[in-house]
């Protein structure tokens, strides 16, 4: 059989071992696979050189998270100190400290913070605090946002167009097999950007709803600007009705500073971070108000919410988290920035240049790809055609056959050690694409058309 070019051989030998032991060969749905996953060896800076040698540019940067790209310097540094004196302790130690302060001092809605040990945890610790700071349990949400794996915010996560129901009024779909009809009767869905839709809702079910949860420019919502509108009539029904805004920032805090609810004019009532903040190690964090923290608040007694977690605040990812984010300056971010609309202005170009039916998404150092002329609005738009993902696929693998790591149906994400030339390199990867691929964006406009 001839082998695979796109993945070498040790790469496939590994995927076979692991499918005796994982139930699809691997250990997270997300892991890219074509046909097998690549099986990393090392990362450093920008760079990922999978076990068969290759060296690949990195768009993933584990989703989004390695800020820095890999093997950070000052990481690895931090790191190595802090692993000599001790992994983790069940005593504070001062590490959390200086990392809460770096957050509440950057991160305009945050007055205290807690932390906890991936994204997931920190949404759902966000959302029982606002339950309990109300005394509401519904939530409303962003339908096609991705918040982790917490039941409530995974309603309506993977809608599709056979069940996300009416425009006007976008149903609440299971996202397994098995999930509770209550959870379903407990979480309202809003399509993003949609004004009239979120009053309309806030309408019908304002007095029961702890809070509404917005990731300001939802990933694999798309990835799509906030409206101005959008983001004033989320926090005006929010604060009419005494309904909390949660700004998960998991993946957006790295869009500026300040972070994104910053950017966007959004002052939410609490945050929710992870990714960069660790530096490259696992982590979540929930912050906000001062008074809606006190639910976390335990020194007279049980807290209204009582959050623990064996490895939460454990100073491995305290001091990695804390180099990361203090080398992630205002330089730092200026650069991403630039590098970020050098990439989308090339690749926008290039669109235009062949008029293809495609379009991109995103800001500062995040862009997402669509197989679409017309710029998306919302999750809606995004739902890829047979055509649309079929020329995606066929990008991720011409990207990789030329040495980019491009994640699929997701945001590609820069690191502060790629420089303009990384992003020309970029750029012409895409310009190659189109060019050699003529027959796939033709099927795009056919399928359009018969449509
Ligand atoms: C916006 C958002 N929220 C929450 C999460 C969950 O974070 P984690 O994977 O660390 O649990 C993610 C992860 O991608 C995310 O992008």
């Amino acid at each position: 059989m001839a082998v695979d070019m796109r993945v070498g051989q040790k790469s496939k030998d590994n995927f076979d071992r692991a499918s005796l032991v994982f139930p699809d060969g691997t250990s997270r749905v997300t892991i890219e696979r074509d046909p097998t996953p690549l099986y990393i060896d090392r990362g450093i800076g920008s760079y990922l050189f999978d076990v068969d040698g290759r060296r690949f540019v990195d768009l993933n940067c584990n989703f989004t998270t390695l800020i820095h790209g890999h093997a950070f310097a000052p990481v690895v540094e931090a790191l190595t100190r802090q692993i000599q004196r001790g992994s983790c302790f069940a005593n504070p130690t001062e590490s959390e400290i200086e990392l809460a302060e770096l957050l509440c001092g950057r991160i305009p809605a945050i007055e205290r913070v807690r932390f906890v040990n991936t994204g997931t945890e920190a949404v759902l610790f966000a959302i029982k605090a606002a339950r309990a700071f109300t005394g509401r349990s519904k939530i409303a949400k962003l339908e096609g946002a991705y918040h982790g794996a917490y039941d409530w915010v995974e309603v309506s996560q993977a809608a599709t167009p056979d069940n996300w129901g009416d425009p006007m009024e976008p149903k609440s779909t299971a996202f397994y097999r098995g999930m509770p009809a209550s959870v379903l009767d407990e979480v309202v869905v809003l399509r993003f950007n949609d004004v009239e839709g979120l009053r309309r809702v806030m309408s019908l079910h304002a007095a029961d709803l702890a809070a509404i949860i917005v990731d300001p420019m939802p990933s694999r919502g798309g990835l799509i600007a906030p409206k101005p509108e959008f983001i004033a009539a989320v926090q005006e029904a929010a604060r009419a009705n005494g309904i909390l805004v949660i700004s998960d920032e998991v993946l957006n805090l790295r869009q500026s500073f300040h972070g994104a609810s910053a950017r966007y004019g959004l002052v939410p009532d609490l945050v929710t971070m992870g990714k960069i903040i660790g530096g490259g190690l696992p982590i979540g964090a929930v912050g906000g108000r001062e008074d809606v923290m006190k639910v976390f608040d335990g020194s007279a007694g049980r807290p209204l919410l009582p959050q623990g977690g064996t490895f939460s605040a454990n100073p491995l990812s305290m001091t990695a988290g804390l180099a990361a984010m203090r080398h992630l300056d205002h330089v730092a971010f200026a650069h991403l920035e630039t590098l970020g609309d050098f990439v989308r202005d090339g690749i926008g170009r290039a669109i235009s240049i062949w008029d293809a039916p495609l379009c991109v998404t995103g800001a500062a150092s995040l862009f997402r790809l669509h197989p679409r002329a017309q710029a998306p609005n919302d999750y809606r738009d995004i739902y890829p055609t047979a055509a649309g993902a079929t020329l995606m696929k066929q990008l991720t693998r011409f990207f990789a056959d030329n040495g980019i790591i491009l994640p699929y149906g997701a945001s590609a994400a820069l690191s502060t050690p790629m420089t303009r030339a990384d992003g020309q390199f970029i750029v012409d990867a895409f310009a190659g694409f189109l060019d050699r691929h003529q027959n796939l964006l033709d099927a795009i406009e056919a399928s359009k058309r018969s449509s």
